[in-house]
């Protein structure tokens, strides 16, 4: 019997349980032996493996995380380490390994795939930065996540007449930071891609309330060239000359934690089951995707290593759209 196992790699994502769970039931369904693997890389290196079946991921469809744990593992970026990574697999008799990640995963997936291990990259992190899909697990419950922050600060920002900034995760890439600026109405947005400074800020936040706006909010990327704190810091220290100081939120974590939005359970769900379906038709080394709002899968190759980039167009959009 084809025993595949399954893990969990970076920084968690909401909808990861959600694809846990649907690797392991179409895999179960197509007669197929299921082992998870703990803590990531770190898990599978060590051996930390746990059986599932159909039974053992029910109700956490709706659950944030992932049950399996995830970690950051810097043994597994030296060639030792993904050598014994590759005997555990082994020794585990696994297969074929589903590996559910951002970047840095898929970047391992290939490294393994390499290797000779059968594998298949499911797109899940909340950055939105792999290619290989246009929208990754996590995304759209994230974004949710700083729209209801942008939301609720709006309200209080329009009672005092007050400046707020608003601090989003991403790492370098600016796509939840000019979403959320985007959906959320924010008068600013400050991303890795485009370098700003706090006076380009000042100016365009005093121009909001110039054209009558009773709040003002920007977005900053926590990859943006200045983070919110120095801008902060920046208007403190030139408060007469700007007139106004700022406030800052930062989401962290929080947009992290959770259980995951619709979208995300759906996504997660399809690309999990797609990952099954590469394998039993005797596909790996890909990613499973979604690419123009289909299924899609991507040479691991073309993906590791890379980037996504972002649609810089899109930022004119929040410009016009913040007048
Ligand atoms: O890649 C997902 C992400 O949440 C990034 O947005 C952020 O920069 C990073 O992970 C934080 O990593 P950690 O949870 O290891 O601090």
């Amino acid at each position: 019997m084809t025993r595949i196992g399954v893990l969990t790699s970076g920084g968690d994502a909401p909808g990861m349980n959600a694809a846990i769970r649907a690797v392991t039931r179409m895999a179960v369904d197509a007669g197929m032996d299921v082992v998870g693997v703990r803590r990531g890389f770190a898990g599978l290196m060590a051996g930390e493996t746990t059986p599932l079946n159909a039974r053992s991921v029910g109700g956490i469809i709706e659950r944030g995380g992932t049950i399996l744990g995830s970690a950051r593992c810097p043994e597994f970026l030296t060639e030792e380490g993904r050598r014994v990574a590759v005997d555990a697999a082994r020794a585990a008799g696994l297969d074929a390994l589903v590996i559910i990640g951002g970047n840095g995963s898929q970047t391992g997936a290939y490294a393994l795939s390499k290797m000779g291990v059968r594998v298949v990259g499911v797109a899940s992190t909340i950055d939105n930065d792999l290619p290989g899909s246009e929208i990754t697990i996590g995304v759209d419950t994230a974004l949710n996540i700083a729209l209801e922050a942008i939301d609720r600060l709006k309200t209080t920002a329009a009672s005092h007449r007050r400046a707020f900034l608003v601090e989003v995760m991403g790492r370098d890439c600016g796509y939840l930071a000019l979403m959320a600026g985007i959906a959320g109405g924010a008068e600013v947005v400050a991303i890795p891609e485009i370098p700003c400074d706090p006076e380009a800020i000042a100016k365009e936040l005093r121009a909001a309330y110039e054209r009558g706006k009773s709040h003002a909010i920007g977005v900053i990327a926590e990859g943006a060239k200045y983070p919110a704190a120095e801008i902060a810091a920046y208007f403190r220290e030139h408060h007469e000359r700007i007139g106004f100081d700022l406030r800052v939120t930062s989401l962290g974590h929080v947009q992290r934690g959770g259980a995951p939005g619709a979208f995300d359970r759906l996504l997660a769900t399809r690309l999990g089951a797609a990952a099954v379906e590469a394998l039993r038709n005797g596909r790996d080394g890909v990613l499973v995707g979604l690419l123009r709002g289909e299924i899609a899968t991507t040479p691991l190759a073309e993906v590791s290593g890379t980037c996504k980039p972002l649609d810089l167009r899109l930022l004119h959009l929040a410009r016009v759209m913040a007048s």
